[in-house]
């Protein structure tokens, strides 16, 4: 029997790293993103090992996409047995700047996003009396605050939280939910956030970088494949006994 995995923002970064894990551990995974591009070198990629996957271009800010998106797996596979919700973006940009469009964007994709696909994969799983997993990507950011990133930062704590409340809605049915927290990864959208924060401190990005990392007592960022080895645990036997929980991949950047 095939193990489906559905992985978001697969198209690049973090949930590329992520499918090609899955996939190594047997899952068929279908990879869901906005970007058509990122998912046919996603696809091309792990087509190459022999992996099964089925593309899915979606903008998962409309909930309407993501029930398709959702159907469209069930449709070729007759099953789901894990859900990662990675698709996500950030806004860097100081606390007395945050307009009404960026508080919107981040609390639309990286929080609404979340539930609702937990919430229309749940009852997919249910329906086809599968005992699930769904993990979470938040960040370290939803820990503490964070003085440019404040809506970013609401969000993922917001993840957290639905984490939670989903892990008790749905551990009856046999569906196990946790979540992920990355520190600072070797990605985009780290390349993006240290763009701006140079040009905000007058420095270089690459001076900006060395600072944060200054701050890491394992002494370097994190690579894709160390986020994509714990959500690989969650998805796992191993974790059968595991929910509702908030696991920092962070370098030791954040102890809480
Ligand atoms: N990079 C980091 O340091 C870091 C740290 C903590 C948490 N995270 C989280 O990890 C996740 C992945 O981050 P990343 O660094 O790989 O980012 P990334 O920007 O490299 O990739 C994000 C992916 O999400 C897709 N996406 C964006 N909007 C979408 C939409 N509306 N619908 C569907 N797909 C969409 C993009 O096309 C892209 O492929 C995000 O949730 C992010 O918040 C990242």
């Amino acid at each position: 029997m095939t193990t489906v995995a559905v992985v978001t923002g697969a198209g690049q970064g973090i949930g590329r790293a992520i499918a090609r894990r899955l996939c190594g551990d047997g899952f068929a995974v279908a990879l869901v993103d906005l970007n058509a591009g990122g998912l046919a070198e996603t696809a091309e990629e792990l087509g190459r090992d022999g992996a099964q996957t089925l593309q899915v271009q979606a903008d998962l800010t409309e909930i309407g996409n993501i029930a398709r998106a959702i159907d469209q797996v069930g449709e070729a596979w007759g099953r789901i047995d894990a859900l990662v919700n990675n698709a996500g973006r950030e806004v860097t940009r100081p606390f007395l700047e945050t307009t009404e469009a960026d508080w919107d964007a981040m609390l639309t994709l990286n929080l609404r996003t979340v539930f609702f696909a937990t919430q229309l994969a749940a009852r997919a799983m249910i329906a086809g009396g599968v005992h699930g997993r769904i993990v979470n990507i938040a960040s370290i950011a939803g820990r503490s605050g964070r003085a440019d990133q404040a809506a970013y930062g609401a969000a993922k704590a917001g993840v957290i939280s639905v984490t939670r409340s989903a892990a008790l809605a749905l551990a009856a049915r046999g569906i196990t939910v946790n979540a992920v927290c990355p520190g600072v990864v070797d990605t985009a959208m780290t390349q993006r956030i240290h763009d701006i924060r140079s040009k905000m401190a007058g420095i270089s990005p690459e001076e900006s970088l060395r600072r944060m990392i200054a701050r890491i007592p394992l002494g370097r960022i994190a690579s894709p494949d160390d986020v994509a080895r714990a959500v690989a645990f969650f998805c796992s036997p191993q974790a059968e006994y595991v929910t509702g929980q908030a696991l920092n991949v962070c370098g030791g950047i954040e102890m809480d």
